[in-house]
């Protein structure tokens, strides 16, 4: 019997100042983007900004649908749109951020399952890490690769 262990290492930062310019870039484009989510039935709205490697700033939010399951979170939607729009260019980094009742989540809003499934398709298609920057209010957690968000990831691998 062998144990193994799987390590994530989240950096977190208290102030947004202590981001790269770049990221602060990424970041505000985030927030900007939550502000135009279609959340009319959670109210949660959330906000996404994917910069490509070429340095196109992508905006997603999530696009909720009186059938439930029809709506989409806004990280696939910008990572969708980005991987539609440029299909020859690798994803950078992502931020991510979540608003109820007009008030930025205390805490970082991590992606959920799926959405991390697309984020780790993509970076595995580029063989090229994406930078995944979650934001709260009191927290900003930095996680250097989608890979280190999922695990025992099913992947292109397990389909040989
Ligand atoms: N949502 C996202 O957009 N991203 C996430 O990572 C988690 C959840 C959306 C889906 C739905 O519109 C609302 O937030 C509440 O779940």
């Amino acid at each position: 019997m062998q144990i193994k262990e799987i390590t994530t290492t989240i950096h977190e930062y208290i102030s947004i100042e202590e981001l790269s310019q770049e990221d602060i870039l990424v970041v505000k484009n985030a927030k900007e983007a939550a502000q135009k989510a279609y959340a009319p039935y959670s109210k949660f709205k959330v906000g996404a900004c994917v910069l490509l490697e070429n340095g196109e700033l992508i905006q997603g939010n999530n696009q909720e649908n009186a059938a439930y399951p029809s709506g989409l979170c806004a990280e696939r939607v910008a990572m969708f749109y980005a991987n539609s729009k440029y299909p020859d260019v690798p994803v950078k980094s992502i931020a991510i951020c979540a608003y109820s009742n007009s008030k930025l989540q205390k805490n970082p809003v991590p992606p959920c399952g799926s959405c991390r499934q697309v984020l780790l398709e993509t970076e595995t298609r580029f063989n090229s890490p994406i930078k995944i920057i979650l934001v709260g209010e009191n927290k900003i957690s930095i996680i250097e690769n989608a890979k280190q968000l999922l695990p025992l990831s099913f992947n292109n691998n397990n389909l040989d």
